[in-house]
């Protein structure tokens, strides 16, 4: 058996198939700089290959990938410190990929609610790339050895697929050669709703843009959206108890917290008792000094996307130096010729 000794290396992904949200920055993007900034090793990826899962307009994906990296880099992603890149530069993810749908069982794979989800009423019409995702995002993430994964809660039984992945191929290998990553899902913000209906999860796909803040909305339009962002009557309670049947009140508070590094239970002891009325304008101040200096850079980034693509192009070389090592070795593993 061949013992691996395991560097701590963090790897995440965000599609580029619109716009980024709030719930994008908080539920991943701001652990990435948190973790970027811990000294461990990070890479974060455009995954463009996941994106086309679902058709995409051509000219809208290129545009939508630099604008991620923009919004990678604007929300504070060193291109120095972390590798940044776009996943089909980098063509060992899907040579990993295939291995792994090899692996991976059917019944896994039909048991993931994303895809069912996002397939809807029609699965047969579905593309094979929307079935097959999760086992190109357990390769996304193997391919690296990466032992921490920092995602937004709808990705966690995507991780738990890919711990079963790495243990079958090490099973039925008799190697310990994937490491068991660990998910990191933390934070006040880990599923943050829609503004117009705090049963639903804010997404850049739902029709409404009032349900979501964009990271590339300016500050009169954040402000906006939160002062028309739904509620209920009551005023907020002190207790987190009191939050339990008030979804929209929850989520409020929630993003109140992780955009302001504080506990729930903090705010809730310094807003508990206000009205709305009050707390709105609150939130929308912090919003906006919080966000609206992202959107500016964003747009300045934007103006140069020669400068974005070389980024994407030296972080690319840089992954690939890891990963080709890595799929080598698992290709010697399943017995593959080669030299
Ligand atoms: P996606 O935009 O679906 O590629 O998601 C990219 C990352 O953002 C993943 O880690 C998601 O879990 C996270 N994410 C997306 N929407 C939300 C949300 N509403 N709340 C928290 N995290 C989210
Ligand atoms: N599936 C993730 C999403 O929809 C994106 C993703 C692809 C990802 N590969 C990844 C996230 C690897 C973390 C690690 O949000």
């Amino acid at each position: 058996m061949s013992q691996v000794v395991r560097t701590p290396r963090v790897f995440s992904g965000i599609q580029p198939s619109g716009g980024l949200t709030l719930g994008n920055y908080l539920g991943a993007m701001k652990r990435f700089v948190d973790m970027q900034d811990e000294g461990i090793e990070t890479i974060y990826c455009m995954v463009d290959l996941h994106a086309i899962t679902v058709w995409q307009d051509p000219d809208k994906l290129r545009h939508a990938t630099r604008e991620l990296c923009a919004g990678y880099i604007a929300s504070g992603l060193d291109p120095e410190k972390s590798i940044l890149f776009n996943q089909s530069q980098v063509a060992e993810h899907t040579q990993m990929a295939w291995i792994f749908n090899c692996v991976a069982r059917m019944g896994w794979m039909q048991r993931m609610t994303q895809f069912k989800d996002k397939a809807g009423k029609n699965a047969q019409n579905a593309s094979l790339g929307l079935f097959g995702y999760p086992a190109l995002m357990a390769a996304d993430i193997l391919v690296y050895h990466t032992t921490r994964v920092p995602v937004g809660e709808d990705q966690k039984q995507h991780l738990e697929l890919t711990r079963d992945i790495a243990a079958k191929f090490n099973h039925d290998y008799g190697v310990d050669f994937f490491p068991i990553t660990e998910p990191v899902i933390e934070g006040a913000a880990t599923r943050v709703m829609s503004l117009r209906d705090g049963s639903k999860k804010m997404s850049k796909s739902d029709p409404s843009d009032m349900s979501r803040i964009n990271l590339t909305d300016d500050a009169d339009t954040i402000a906006k959206k939160i002062r028309k962002a739904k509620t209920d009557p009551e005023p907020l309670p002190s207790e987190v108890e009191g939050l339990a049947e008030r979804p929209e009140a929850r989520n409020l508070i929630n993003i109140y917290a992780a955009l302001n590094e504080q506990s729930v239970e903090q705010v809730m002891a310094d807003v508990g008792g206000r009205a709305f009325s009050e707390f709105k304008p609150m939130l929308a101040e912090l919003a906006v000094a919080k966000m609206s200096p992202i959107s500016g850079e964003m747009a300045r980034l934007m103006q140069d996307t020669a400068e974005i693509d070389r980024i994407l192009t030296s972080g690319a070389a840089r992954a690939r130096t890891i990963a080709a090592p890595i799929l080598k070795q698992t290709y010697e593993i399943v017995g593959m010729v080669g030299a």
